[in-house]
């Protein structure tokens, strides 16, 4: 039996930090495990300018314990009225690493998404020439559409219009949740990846509903059935270089999660690592871990993968079921099965 496992230092895809007293108690812990963090936009207001995305970046690297080694990649929020002369700018100044779109409306702080994809395409285009990628959230938010379904219905309706329109374009599907979507990755050609996050790995739809309801499973693309859930553990255990993490590790306190209309998000960075290893490692697949948090992201962006390493041991670790912020406490993730990896300190 493996007792310990060294890979590359991993880094984040997709990562929400917030700003403030959320951003102090919840960025020790991604800066503890991951090098490097593809940091969301959406906070109110969001990140749209290049001026914006800088000041971001300052109040991250401020509230960075000491030795930490960790870098934000910047992300523009994307609007109707991006510039795309700002975007050039903050890419000719090494200030972002991707543009995000988010469907107007569609989850957390995103009512100033877009509502018509037409409006996007001179950004596109000139992002197109740039090889600077877009980072989707792939849901529609048509209200006749069943919320289930909303992930098939935007690639049908929104991404491949896109694609078809910007062939070249580089596109990354964040925290994809459904069959629909691993197949539509795999039968691309190389501009078209995708994340995962650590809790669709683990959860499916009975987890928020069966028995009573669970707000801290609930997070949007809200978790599928079973078969949606197998499917995404295959592709991300398969070691294919288009799939790799973004945990979407997405903080709110309890008291806005615990409400008759609550928020959506699972908060994972603390955990994510142990519950990483004990998924592969069930899938009989512990080889491909690092592929999956280490190799695969930093290849597709076009970045060096991590120098330092990441020691994982067969010890059972142990996790606060909730932290403390001075905006109130934050729950973590829970995964609902015994873990036997902890990462090694
Ligand atoms: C995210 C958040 O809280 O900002 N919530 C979530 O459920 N994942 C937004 C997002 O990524 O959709
Ligand atoms: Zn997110």
């Amino acid at each position: 039996m493996t007792q310990s496992l060294t890979i590359r230092r991993p880094d984040d895809w997709h990562l929400h930090l917030r700003d403030g007293a959320m951003m102090r108690a919840v960025l020790p812990l991604s800066a503890e495990h991951f090098t490097r963090a593809i940091i969301m936009p959406n906070l109110v207001p969001p990140v749209v300018t290049a001026q914006d995305a800088r000041a971001y970046r300052d109040r991250i690297r401020a509230a960075l314990p000491a030795r930490a080694d960790f870098t934000p990649l910047m992300t523009l929020y994307l609007t109707e009225n991006t510039n795309p002369d700002d975007v050039q700018k903050a890419h000719a100044e090494g200030l972002i690493t991707a543009l995000k779109l988010y469907p107007a409306g569609a989850t957390t702080n995103s009512a100033s998404g877009v509502s018509d994809f037409s409006k996007v395409d001179a950004v596109l285009e000139r992002m197109t020439a740039l090889g600077l990628p877009l980072c989707t959230h792939g849901e529609v938010t048509d209200p006749a559409v069943d919320i289930f379904d909303r992930e098939a219905v935007f690639i049908e309706r929104v991404l491949d219009p896109i694609r078809q329109r910007h062939p070249d374009l580089r596109v990354v599907m964040e925290h994809i949740t459904t069959s629909d979507a691993v197949d539509y990755v795999l039968a691309s050609k190389g501009n078209l990846a995708a994340t995962i996050t650590t809790h669709h790995l683990v959860i499916n739809r009975n987890h928020i509903l069966a028995g009573g309801i669970r707000p801290h499973y609930y997070c949007l693309p809200v978790a599928k059935r079973e078969t949606h859930r197998l499917a995404l553990r295959a592709a991300a255990t398969s070691g294919d270089a288009r799939f790799f993490l973004g945990t979407d590790s997405a903080p709110h306190k309890d008291a806005n999660k615990l409400l008759p209309c609550g928020c959506a998000g699972c908060f994972t960075a603390p955990n994510t690592l142990s519950i990483l290893a004990e998924v592969f490692e069930q899938d009989g697949a512990l080889d491909k871990l690092e592929a999956f948090t280490s190799l695969n992201g930093p290849a597709y962006y076009g970045l060096p993968v991590n120098d330092a390493t990441l020691t994982l041991i067969r010890e059972t670790p142990s996790f606060p079921s909730r932290i403390d912020t001075d905006d109130g406490p934050v729950t973590v993730f829970d995964p609902d099965m015994d873990l036997h990896w902890k990462v090694a300190p």
